[in-house]
C-alpha cells in the first residue's frame, strides 16, 4: 500500500485561489510609482458627522435604517484618506476600519457601495468605529504607511494597531463583524415588538437567554460572540421574547440556540457554557444543510474547519433539482460533513476545484469530496443519483473511498526513446520497472522545463543501448501518484533499480556533461556493489 497522501499544496490550491479572489487579502500589488503631487488635507466627506459622544454600550438596542435612506446617505459617511492623514487618523481614533481600493479594480468597485452602506448602518447604530477609505493607487505611499499593499484590503485599526478583516463581504456582514470586534458583539432585544421587527429582516442568528447579563455563563457567551466572525448574537432575559426568536422547545435559562433560514431551522446548544464549546457548536451547525457557494461566501466556506466536505457542481437548473435530495442526504450526515453546491458555470468558484480532477472543462455535473484529515480527494465515478451520493458519503465517513489521482490516458510508448509516464502507469513503468529510471517531472507552464527536456533527450541518446537504464517523463499538471511528491518543476529524479522508494534528485542546473558523469558514477557504484556481493 502506498500512503494516500496528496501534497498539501495540491489540495490547498483552491484555498489559495479562493482566498485571493474573495477575502480581504491582497489582490494585486500596489505599484511603486507614486504621485504625491498635491498634498491635500484629510477631508471629512461627511460634514454632518458628529465627533465625540459616540460611546456605545456593550450591547446596543436593535435599530434599523430604511434602505433607501441608507443608500442616499451612504457615500457621505466614509472618510476619504489621502497623502498625509492616514497615520494620524488611525492613531487618533480608537477604531478605524480602512478600505484600500483602486479605481480600476473591479472587486474594489463591488465592495465600495457595500462598505459605504455598512458605514451608514454603523453610524445609525451609534457605533464608535470610523470607516475610512484610501485610493491606494493614487496615494500608494500613504496607503503603504498604514499597511495597505493591495486592492481591495480591509484592515481594522484599534488604537493604531491593525488586524486583518475576517468577515463576510455583504454590507450586513461588514456591519456584523465590525460590531463584534469593536465592543458591540451582542444585540440586546428588549421587547416583543423589537423581536418581531428583527425577524422581518434576519433569518440567521444565535439567541442567548439569561437571567442576568452577568456571571460566568454570560461571560463565555459574550466571549464567543466576539470570537465568532459571522453569526449575530442576540441576548434577552425575557422568556417571552426568546420564544419569538426561537419558537421551538422549552427554553430553560441559560439557553443558547442557533436559528437558520433552512430546513433544520433551529438547533439548541446542549453543551457546557464555555466559549470554545459554543464556537465549536456554531462551526458544526452554522452552515445550511447545503451551502450554495457564491463569491460572497466562498472565503467563509473555504475557511470552514469541517474536515469532510462534499461538493456538487452542476448547471444552475440541475443544481436547483439536486438541492432537495441533497438536503435529505445532508440531514443524515449532519455535523459529520459539509455539503456545498456550486454552479459549474461560475468559473471562479468551480474551476479551482475541478482542475484538481482535470475536470475544469466538464459540461456534466460532478460530485467530489475532500478529507482534510488525510488531505485526500475523491471523485464520484458512478451516475449522480441520490443513492450513489449517499453511498459516496458513507464511504467518505468510513474512510473506504479510493482517493483520486489525476491521470491522462495511457499513451503508446512503442519505439519511444523516452517513456511517457502517466498517473495510471507510474507503478508499472517506474516503481515496478526492474531498470534504473531517470524521470523528468515537468509541467506545461514551467519556464525552464524545456531546457531540462532537451538535456534529457540528449542523455537518452547518449545512454541508448543500456538496458538497465530507462529515461521517462511525466506531466505533473495532469498526472498524480501518491509516491510522486514534487513541488518544483522541472525535477529530475533518479530511481535506482534496487530501491525505488528512494529516488535521488539530480540538479536540473547541472550541465549535460556533469549529468552524464553523475549517472555514469551511480551506475558504476551499482556495478561495483553487485560485484562485491558475488
Ligand atoms: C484605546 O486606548 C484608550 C486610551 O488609552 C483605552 O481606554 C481603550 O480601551 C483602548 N481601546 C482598545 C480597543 O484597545
Amino acid at each position: 500500500m502506498y500512503n494516500h497522501k496528496l501534497s498539501s499544496r495540491t489540495l490547498l490550491l483552491p484555498a489559495i485561489l479562493l482566498l485571493l479572489l474573495t477575502s480581504a487579502a491582497v489582490f494585486s500589488e500596489i505599484e511603486d510609482a507614486d504621485d504625491l503631487g498635491d498634498i491635500d488635507e484629510l477631508i471629512a466627506i461627511d460634514d454632518e458627522q458628529e465627533n465625540g459622544a459616540n460611546s456605545e454600550p456593550a450591547t446596543a438596542n436593535f435599530e434599523t435604517g430604511k434602505k433607501s435612506e441608507v443608500l442616499s446617505r451612504a457615500q457621505r459617511v466614509v472618510l476619504e484618506l489621502n497623502t498625509d492623514g492616514p497615520k494620524r487618523t488611525i492613531e487618533e481614533n480608537e477604531y478605524v476600519l480602512v478600505l484600500g481600493y483602486a479605481p480600476w479594480c473591479g472587486r474594489s468597485a463591488e465592495l465600495m457601495p457595500r462598505f459605504a452602506e455598512a458605514a451608514n448602518v454603523l453610524k445609525g447604530l451609534g457605533s464608535r468605529v470610523l470607516l475610512a477609505k484610501i485610493d491606494g493607487d493614487r496615494y500608494s505611499k500613504a496607503a503603504a504607511s498604514i499597511e495597505i499593499k493591495g486592492f481591495p484590503t480591509l484592515l481594522l485599526f484599534a488604537n493604531g494597531t491593525s488586524r486583518p478583516y475576517t468577515g463576510g463581504f455583504s454590507s450586513e456582514e461588514i456591519v456584523l463583524w465590525t460590531r463584534k470586534k469593536t465592543g458591540a458583539p451582542v444585540i440586546g432585544i428588549r421587547s416583543v415588538a423589537d423581536a418581531n421587527e428583527y425577524l422581518k429582516q434576519h433569518s440567521t442568528y444565535a439567541v442567548g437567554l439569561f437571567d442576568k447579563f452577568e456571571g460566568p455563563d454570560y461571560g463565555e457567551f459574550v466571549k464567543a460572540a466576539v470570537a465568532d466572525n459571522e453569526v449575530q448574537f442576540i441576548e434577552t432575559s425575557s422568556a417571552e421574547i426568546a420564544k419569538v426568536l426561537y419558537p421551538v422547545g422549552t427554553l430553560t435559562k441559560p439557553f443558547f440556540g442557533l436559528v437558520k433560514s433552512e430546513p433544520e431551522h433551529y438547533t439548541s446548544f446542549d453543551g457546557h457554557f464555555s466559549s470554545d464549546e459554543i464556537l465549536h457548536f456554531l462551526e458544526n451547525n452554522k452552515f445550511p444543510l447545503v451551502t450554495v457557494m457564491t463569491e460572497l461566501n466562498s472565503a467563509k466556506v473555504y475557511s470552514s474547519t469541517n474536515k469532510l466536505q462534499v461538493y456538487v457542481f452542476a448547471e444552475d437548473d440541475d443544481l436547483q433539482k439536486f438541492l432537495k435530495p441533497l438536503q435529505e442526504i445532508a440531514k443524515k450526515f449532519k455535523s459529520q460533513m459539509m455539503f456545498v453546491a456550486v454552479d459549474i458555470k461560475e468559473d471562479n468558484l468551480a474551476k479551482p476545484f475541478l482542475s484538481l480532477f482535470s475536470l475544469e472543462d466538464s459540461e456534466d455535473s460532478v460530485v467530489v469530496s475532500f478529507d482534510y484529515n488525510s488531505n485526500s480527494k475523491y471523485l464520484l465515478e458512478s451516475d449522480i443519483t441520490s443513492r450513489n451520493i449517499e453511498e459516496f458519503c458513507t464511504g467518505l465517513v468510513q474512510g473506504t473511498l479510493k482517493p483520486y489521482f489525476k491521470s491522462q490516458t495511457i499513451p503508446d510508448n512503442k519505439n519511444a526513446n523516452i517513456l511517457t509516464v502517466v498517473g495510471k502507469t507510474f507503478d508499472e513503468l517506474v516503481l515496478n520497472n526492474p531498470a534504473n529510471i531517470v524521470l523528468e517531472v515537468h509541467t506545461p507552464w514551467c519556464i525552464t522545463c524545456e531546457t531540462t527536456s532537451k538535456h534529457v533527450q540528449k542523455l537518452a541518446k547518449h545512454f541508448k543501448g543500456l538496458d538497465n537504464l530507462v529515461f521517462a517523463r511525466i506531466d505533473a499538471s495532469t498526472n498524480e501518484h501518491p509516491k510522486l511528491q514534487v513541488e518544483d518543476y522541472p525535477t529530475l529524479l533518479f530511481y535506482p533499480a534496487n530501491d525505488k522508494s528512494n529516488p535521488t534528485t539530480l540538479s536540473t542546473k547541472s550541465n549535460l556533461k556533469d549529468l552524464a558523469a553523475l549517472i555514469n558514477k551511480i551506475l558504476k557504484t551499482q556495478e561495483d556493489a553487485t560485484k562485491d556481493e558475488l
